[in-house]
């Protein structure tokens, strides 16, 4: 068990401190996820950039315990759409808590069959029900910062959101941006998994 301690959360650079584990993820890590392939190919080539950074608290992902970290998202776009995170759901199905810090994001939701969205700014929390997929893009021209706080036994499955998309994708529009529904909808094996998760949520 880790013993009690404050940490500093700093909105402006995304710091965290102490700190735990850091971890980026580059365009290259990204591919398969945004809808343009080439237009991210291009992108690679051209200096693979970090397209956001997770500092975590140095709190143990383990039941009982609840890790907190901070991500920040750069500015930018593949295509037409909004650098994002790769997107998860927890196996267990268990909630967690987004808090912004600076910028502006879209915090996306996914479960299977419904897609549901809220804006995330400075002093805005969003919520994220057990059983739902999430990720967040940021919609605006400067870093978008957001405290996470979850369950330590949650867990995170990035296949399940890889093969089965988000049933979403935020876009650049003349109003800034929007959110799009995806055509067609997840294959009966995805939904599925999304069912038994909301059950035992
Ligand atoms: C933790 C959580 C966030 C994300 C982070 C990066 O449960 O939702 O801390 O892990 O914003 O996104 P992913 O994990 O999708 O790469
Ligand atoms: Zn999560």
């Amino acid at each position: 068990m880790v013993r009690p301690f404050a940490a500093g959360i700093d909105g402006a650079s995304g710091g965290v401190d102490p700190a735990g584990v850091v971890s980026e993820r580059r365009l290259s890590d990204l591919r398969g996820l945004f809808r343009d392939a080439a237009a991210l190919e291009r992108a690679v080539g051209e200096g693979d950039e970090v397209v956001y950074r997770v500092v975590a608290a140095p709190v143990p992902e383990v039941e009982g315990e609840v890790p907190f970290s901070v991500t920040t998202i750069e500015a930018g776009r593949v295509g037409d759409e909004f650098y994002m995170t790769r997107g998860h759901a927890h196996p267990e199905p268990q909630g967690e808590v987004y808090f912004g810090l600076s910028g502006r994001g879209v915090l996306l939701m996914y479960d299977g069959e419904e897609v549901r969205w809220v804006e995330i700014r400075p002093g805005v929390a969003g919520y994220i029900p057990p059983g739902w997929a999430h990720r967040t893009a940021n919609v605006g021209g400067e870093p978008f910062r957001f405290l996470a706080v979850y369950p330590g036994s949650a867990g995170h499955d990035y296949a399940i959101v890889a093969e089965g998309g988000m049933g979403a994708r935020v876009v650049r529009s003349a109003a800034g941006y929007e959110v799009v529904e995806e055509p067609g909808g997840a294959g009966p094996a995805v939904r599925e998994y999304y069912r038994r998760r909301k059950k035992r949520g």
